[in-house]
Order: structure tokens, then sequence, then C-alpha cells
């Protein structure tokens, strides 16, 4: 993904608390369970089993998730559009 940066993507799962919720490779706490892991996002075929696993689908996912898969247990979260994709990017990156 042109711009997006894993690193700051890193920072903003933190900020937000993603693993509050998701096993994330490289954040080491809190590893919640109430989602499913995100571990080698990028082998998995579909997002949420419904959505294609683009980089633009993810980034549209991980910002706002119900506006993309009504119905869906995974809250919206407070990441600008820029983050979004930054968060996508670590995403991939993870194994
Ligand atoms: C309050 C708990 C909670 C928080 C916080 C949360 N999620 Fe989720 N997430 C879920 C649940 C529950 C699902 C499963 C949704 C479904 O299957 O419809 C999910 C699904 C996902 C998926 C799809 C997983 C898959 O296997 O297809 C991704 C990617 C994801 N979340 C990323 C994130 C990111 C990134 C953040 C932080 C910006 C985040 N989540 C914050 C609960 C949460």
């Amino acid at each position: 993904m042109p711009q997006a940066s894993p690193a700051r993507g890193k920072a903003a799962i933190e900020r937000v608390g993603c693993a509050a919720c998701h096993q994330i490779p490289g954040i080491r706490w809190p590893q919640g369970g109430s989602g499913p892991s995100l571990a080698g996002f990028a082998e998995q075929g579909l997002i949420a089993g419904r959505l294609p696993n683009r980089p633009d689908m993810l980034a549209a996912f991980v910002r706002n998730a119900p506006g993309v898969l009504p119905g869906t247990t995974m809250p919206a979260m407070p990441l600008s559009e820029g983050e979004a994709r930054d968060v996508a990017a670590y995403l991939y990156g993870t194994r």
C-alpha cells in the first residue's frame, strides 16, 4: 500500500486498544480473545468470513466495521482514514 506505514499502524493499534479483543503479533498486551486472532492476516481469504481481503476493504473495515459489514460484532474504531491504512499495512506484515 503506497504511503501506508506499518510502524504508524502499530502505534494506532496500541492507542485505540485493538488488542483488548484480538491477539495481534507484535502487540504483547493485553491479547484479548473476544475477537479472532489477527496473526498472518495476509494469508486469509476473507475479512470476517464475508468481505474480500483487499487493502482498501481492510482499511475500511478496521475503521468502520458496522458500516461495511452490517450486523458484525466488531465495533467502529476511532481511526482516521490514513491511520486505518497504516493499521491494514501493519496487519498484512504480521505472520
Ligand atoms: C470490542 C472488541 C473489539 C475491538 C476493540 C476490536 N475488534 Fe476487531 N473484531 C472484533 C470481533 C468480535 C470480530 C469478529 C467480527 C465478525 O466476525 O463479524 C472482529 C473482527 C476483526 C477483523 C476480521 C478478522 C478475521 O478473521 O477476518 C479484523 C481485521 C479486526 N477485527 C481488526 C481490528 C483492529 C485493527 C482493531 C483496532 C483498530 C479492532 N479490530 C478492534 C472485536 C473487536
